[in-house]
């Protein structure tokens, strides 16, 4: 693997993303080769570390997720990093970080090159993209940034954003990331869409009856209700991870698998996405909040959550399309806190094509993302002595040691960050889209909220608010995965 020479500036170095996933991604790609002599990280945050303090976090954090380490290699890729005290609001305190940057630069021999990672609170990321530029902190090399979410808390903000961040980014430079985009099996979508006949030749709206993407989670919003009172699921899933996924299942074939091919045929599909009126939020979303229990706090009873929040924790809702493959065809998707189990899977409902055999299975091709990787497509076939017809799933399971071959998303996304791929990171034009029909949403809520319309209480650990069960356009319908 190619050794690239770089200096990389962590904002956030002190905090849970850099230290749970950043630090050991680093390591991987350190012992893969891809990162080597001439590198060296910068971490940055408030708190007043030594660069000794840090590179045992480092150490720590790459023996937390790794039940094997070569001591030796771990303890010279920790010597690779610096800890700057930084207040990202304190203009003086980029002359510094853009010296020491300077200093390492010559000592690594890293070209010129930089990488910056915005790992911290949403809030500075406009502060600091601004200092960047007014303090010059770009080089000679090449000049990259990362961009963690949420980009903007709407499209006016996102727009503020980003114009902060062109003034010293190229759109080929900036990698805004969607951890969901280096998932296995979400690479795995355009691929199975694409080279099998089986399933290429049904997929458009012919044959497709409804898309249902499911994004449950098991978990609450623990520590994070601050946070979480700020965005609520819409912004926090649906806003990036959502759509993302719903690009990929619906976006026409793109004419190669460059980035630049691959975010175009996105971009068409986008500029055709439908944005829903009053009366079709009304009738195909839902919004909900979860209830405590015997032994767990209701939403409203999580620190730093309001004893009146509105905010979502659960929404189910649709999507379509006026052009693609899949123009004018309902995509469903659903996404909540304390559902009955981590699953995050999508099911491609297929249209019955005879009524001569009385009322046949539906017919499915499933992809499990989470938490297992799976495909199954299910086939109806005769009963065997009597009449009616039985259903079965032909089904592939990656096995363990396929899936413990899986990198971590992050290591993958900074890996392409290196490489300068930019294909599974969100491009503005995309990003433009998504908040635009967030923000119909948003306001259609707003108003619900002040005529008194609550979202709806759901009971922890089942499936959500019933009525996301009467989203769907047709009496048809219905959740397959329930
Ligand atoms: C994050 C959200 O983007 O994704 C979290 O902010 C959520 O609220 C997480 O828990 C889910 O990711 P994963 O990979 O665990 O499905």
């Amino acid at each position: 693997m190619k050794n690239i020479p770089v200096i990389m500036i962590i904002f956030g170095g002190s905090g849970d993303l850099a230290h749970r996933k950043l630090y050991p991604a680093l390591f991987n790609l350190y012992e893969q080769g891809l990162i080597h002599d001439n590198f060296a990280v910068i971490a940055t945050a408030r708190r007043p570390w030594s660069h000794e303090y840090l590179r045992g976090q480092v150490s720590d954090a790459v023996h937390e997720t790794h039940s094997e380490v070569n001591e030796n290699n771990l303890a010279e890729f920790a010597s690779h990093f610096y800890y700057q005290s930084h207040d990202v609001t304190n203009v003086e305190h980029y002359e510094t970080l853009k010296n020491l940057a300077q200093e390492l630069d010559d000592r690594y021999s890293s070209q010129g090159n930089r990488i910056f990672y915005m790992a911290m609170a949403p809030r500075f990321f406009g502060t600091i993209a601004e200092h960047i530029n007014d303090q010059h902190l770009t080089s000679t090399g090449f000049n990259r940034i990362v961009v963690e979410k949420p980009f903007g808390r709407d499209l006016t903000s996102a727009e503020e954003l980003n114009k902060q961040i062109t003034a010293s980014f190229a759109e080929d430079d900036i990698f805004r990331i969607d951890h969901y985009l280096g998932k296995e099996m979400v690479q795995n979508i355009l691929p199975l869409r694409l080279t099998n006949p089986l399933i290429k030749n049904v997929w458009n709206n012919e044959n497709i009856k409804n898309i249902q993407v499911t994004l449950a989670e098991r978990l609450g919003v623990e520590a994070r209700g601050g946070y979480y009172e700020t965005s609520g699921a819409l912004r926090d899933m649906v806003q990036n991870h959502i759509f993302q996924i719903i690009t990929l299942l619906a976006m026409p074939e793109p004419k190669d698998l460059t980035s630049k091919s691959i975010h175009e045929a996105k971009q068409e599909l986008l500029s055709s996405l439908v944005i829903p009126s009053e009366k079709e939020i009304a009738a195909h979303f839902v919004r909900g909040q979860y209830l405590g229990s015997d032994v767990t706090f209701g939403y409203r009873q999580e620190p730093n959550v309001a004893a009146d929040s509105q905010t979502e924790t659960f929404v189910a809702g649709e999507v379509k399309f006026k052009k693609g493959p899949l123009a004018g065809t309902p995509i469903y998707f659903r996404t909540g806190k304390e559902m009955r189990e981590k699953k995050n899977r999508i099911d491609i409902v297929l249209k019955h094509k005879s009524n001569q055999y009385g009322r046949a299975h539906s017919n499915n091709i499933t992809i499990i993302i989470d938490p297992q990787m799976q495909i199954f497509i299910t086939i109806n076939g005769k009963k065997i002595n009597e009449s009616g017809i039985r259903r079965e799933d032909l089904s592939y399971l990656f096995s363990q040691e396929e899936q413990n071959q899986v990198p971590d998303g992050y290591e993958r996304l900074l890996h392409d960050v290196f490489i300068n791929d930019s294909t599974n990171f969100t491009h503005w034009s995309e990003l433009k889209n998504y908040w635009h029909f967030i923000d119909q949403i948003e306001e259609v809520w707003q108003k619900e909220n002040e005529q008194g319309h609550e979202p709806e209480q759901y009971l922890p650990y089942r499936m959500g608010p019933k009525a996301a069960n009467k989203i769907f356009e047709t009496p048809t319908e219905r959740w397959i995965y329930d």
